[in-house]
């Protein structure tokens, strides 16, 4: 019986018996000997390991080292060694990088070979963006991107079309719910309710992108996992009248796309959060379930009045976002419950949200910042403000929103506003910020707000002297 089929460099692959928590990176290694994918970090911090992962939605790079194997049923992956033609003419990007001198010790070369393959083939022009998820320690970025603006002139090569009829018609069919002993891959969120509510102590694995690391850094075993990515209606997003709905399974990148009208300020914020890789993978369910103070979603999601839907078996029941999250690490889940889906506004011209950390790229925040305010006729009517990085859990600001609250929409109240977030927090010294400069950071962004909403620009990328 096969338990796994997916296209690998245009070979259909099927597999029985993988241990569920295997990964790609080791599978293209160990068992296919395709070392061109290398391993770095084997966190999803360097893109060594990155490959391209179609599907109908098309081609996307991805981090192979936190790819659990039953998370490519029906998919089609393409690695370094198959970017070439048939007749072994070079992928664009790869002469590219050759024209460019892109490549000095080579051990990142396959990586960003295959970011920017995938790119190319979405034809993308933001190779910034893109390659912020790939580390070079030698050659240094600006050949590799005068490399990338090179190729974006040239065609996609025909080869490289040809993974998504092959995944429709082959690959797509025949393999349904076990994937592996001990592990399960619904098609349906019904599916997933039936056999959670009857597995509670199973592990519910959404992107891999924090579970990942459990497994290869933590070195931990999941005896009873159940992967959610193959849940299409698990991964909606409907506008219903004046609010959207979210599933948990949308990815970050589906977010930041879906939110670029409506929020464009969060949509700003997502690109910030982890790399290209990592969002083309990471969930806004699994960004809320696993409860992080520092994670990106959650305190944007409150400063927009968020509400979240939670199920276990039939049983539905929803509460604000903000209600959900405990205590550190504890959250407001029952055995068997999963969250479902998170509702948001679909209008709220007030909302910030500014994230704080030692590299624009790729890393983790030391202080994330969301405002949401309303002001009518010069009076500051309603405010919304949630941070994280600043406590145990992602929290609102209530003693900051009770200084704004009814005042004017002027500088004093948010002098006052900045002065109450020590009413608001005690937050911790790590080694990404010390308590000092996270509460002296969080006040002032009440002043960056009122400085942004009067018109002056406070989005600086680059300071000049
Ligand atoms: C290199 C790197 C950079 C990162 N950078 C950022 C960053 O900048 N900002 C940030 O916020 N995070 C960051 N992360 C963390 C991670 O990407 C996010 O938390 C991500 O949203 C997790 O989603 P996932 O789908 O991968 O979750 P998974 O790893 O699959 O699951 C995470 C947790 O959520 C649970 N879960 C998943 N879905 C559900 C559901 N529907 N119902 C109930 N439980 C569920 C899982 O059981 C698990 O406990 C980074 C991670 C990596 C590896
Ligand atoms: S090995 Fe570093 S991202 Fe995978
Ligand atoms: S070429 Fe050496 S790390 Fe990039």
């Amino acid at each position: 019986m096969t338990d796994l089929a997916f296209l690998l460099n245009g070979t259909p692959v099927r597999l029985c018996g993988v241990n569920p928590t295997r990964t790609l990176l080791q599978y293209l290694r160990e068992d296919r000997g395709l070392t061109g994918t290398k391993e770095g970090c084997n966190e999803g911090d360097c893109g060594a390991c990155t490959v391209i992962v179609s599907d109908e939605s098309g081609p996307r790079a991805m981090n192979a080292c936190i790819l659990f194997l039953p998370q490519l049923q029906g998919k089609s992956i393409r690695t370094v060694e198959a970017l070439s033609g048939p007749s072994g003419e070079m992928h664009p990007v790869q002469q590219a990088m050759i024209d460019h001198h892109g490549s000095q010790c080579g051990f990142c070369t396959p990586g960003f070979i295959a970011s920017m393959a995938a790119a190319h083939a979405q034809g993308r022009r933001d190779h910034d963006v893109v390659l912020a998820g790939n580390l070079c320690r030698c050659t240094g970025y600006a050949p590799i991107i005068r490399a990338a603006e090179a190729a974006a002139a040239q065609p996609v090569p025909d080869w490289m079309r040809d993974d998504a009829a092959f995944i429709c018609s082959e690959i797509s069919s025949g393999v349904r719910g076990q994937t592996a002993p001990g592990a399960f891959r619904p098609e349906t969120t019904d599916e997933l309710a039936d056999w959670y509510e009857a597995h509670p102590e199973a592990t519910l694995v959404a992107g891999a992108t924090d579970i990942g690391l459990w497994v290869t850094k933590q070195l931990r075993d999941l005896p009873e996992v159940a992967f959610l990515n193959g849940i299409a209606d698990l991964q909606r997003i409907e506008t219903q009248g004046d609010s959207i709905r979210i599933g948990a399974g949308v990815t970050l990148t589906d977010l930041h796309a879906a939110m670029a009208g409506p929020h464009p300020h969060f949509a700003a914020m997502l690109t910030r959060f982890a790399s290209e890789q990592v969002r083309n993978a990471a969930t806004i369910g699994g960004n809320i379930a696993n409860g992080s103070p520092i994670g990106d979603g959650p305190p944007a999601l409150i400063a927009l009045g968020a509400r979240l839907h939670l199920r276990k078996g039939a049983a539905r029941r929803d509460l604000p976002l903000e209600d959900f999250f405990l205590d550190y690490r504890k959250q407001d889940r029952q055995p068997g419950e999963f969250v479902e889906a998170v509702t948001i506004p679909a209008r709220a011209p007030g909302l910030r949200v500014w994230k704080l950390s030692k590299r624009f790229d790729q890393d983790i925040s030391a202080v994330l910042g969301a405002f949401n305010l309303t002001v009518a006729d010069g009076t500051i009517t309603a405010a919304r403000i949630a941070f994280g990085g600043m406590a145990g859990i992602p929290k609102r600001a209530a003693a900051m929103e009770a200084a704004l609250i009814g005042q004017p929409f002027a500088r004093p109240a948010f002098e006052a506003a900045r002065a109450a977030a020590a009413q608001d927090f005690t937050p911790l010294s790590d080694m990404r910020a010390s308590a000092a400069y996270r509460l002296e950071a969080a006040g002032n962004m009440a002043l960056r707000y009122f400085h942004d909403l009067s018109g002056t620009a406070t989005d600086l990328h680059e300071v000049r002297a």
